[in-house]
């Protein structure tokens, strides 16, 4: 059984007192989840997050993270620094970090690598641009952005994997249940195919890409979908709070 796990965003939104608001709006609104809850926030809000979270059934991530534990890396954030504030979860290679930070399938391998190592749970973002997907190359993409994704993972189980079609992200069109459905259930494959079948089974695989509080239901009812990464949705409590109730 893969417990869902419906996770939060926010990019580059919300101030540290503008986040803790939204956090105390949100922690009675999601306290009877069935579902892991996590907020992946800004760096500079995780000490506030964090502490806001404390005591409630919202898990703390980040969105961003390099793989060496210290050094000359000037600007960059080390797991850490995340794990003194509690953080839990990274987001890895997020199509935004590929398209405007010179995010590869390499560095996307080497800070899975080092969120695992740390302990905490990295969620590896995959997906396919709209020419990709109109060229029929969708596959071929998700194949090596998996294979060196992935590579040298040991228990891919500990990964939460995001499918999250390029041409879905902030632009209100969402991935029909049919099209997310078919992509996951390709990805598990390739993960059985990569790992073991039954590693797949156990590997947690979010869909991400517009969803909102309408069409959560659908796409989490489909067999492969174990949750969703929420961008513009999980900057508004109630909005958040509906995708946490998807089986409600
Ligand atoms: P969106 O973003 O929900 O605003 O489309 C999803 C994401 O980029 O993770």
């Amino acid at each position: 059984m893969r417990r869902p796990i419906i996770a939060g965003n926010w990019k580059m939104n919300k101030t540290a007192s503008e986040g803790v608001a939204l956090v105390e709006a949100l922690k009675p609104l999601v306290a009877d989840a069935n579902c892991d809850v996590v907020v992946c926030v800004p760096a500079i809000n995780i000490p506030a997050i964090s502490e806001a979270c404390k005591g409630s059934n919202i898990h703390v991530g980040a969105e961003n993270m390099h793989w060496a534990a210290s050094g000359a890396y000037t600007g960059e954030i080390s797991a850490e620094m995340l794990q003194e504030y509690g953080v839990e979860y990274v987001i890895v290679g997020h199509s935004e970090r590929r398209q405007y930070f010179g995010e590869t399938d390499e560095t996307v391998n080497k800070r899975t690598l080092a969120v695992l190592a740390a302990g905490m749970t990295p969620i590896v973002c995959v997906g396919e641009k709209l020419e990709e997907r109109e060229n029929g190359t969708t596959n071929e993409v998700l194949d090596r952005q998996l294979t060196v994704g992935l590579a040298g993972v040991e228990d891919v189980k500990k990964v939460v994997i995001a499918y999250e079609p390029v041409w879905a992200i902030g632009t209100g069109r969402t991935a029909t249940d049919e099209q997310a459905e078919e992509t996951i259930a390709y990805i598990r494959k390739k993960i059985g195919e990569l790992f073991c079948p039954r590693c797949a089974e156990n590997t947690r695989i979010q869909y991400g890409g517009s969803m909102n509080a309408k069409n959560c239901k659908g796409l989490m009812a489909q067999a492969n979908i174990d949750g969703g990464l929420i961008g513009g949705a999980s900057l508004k409590a109630p909005d958040f709070s509906a995708i946490v109730h998807f089986d409600r």
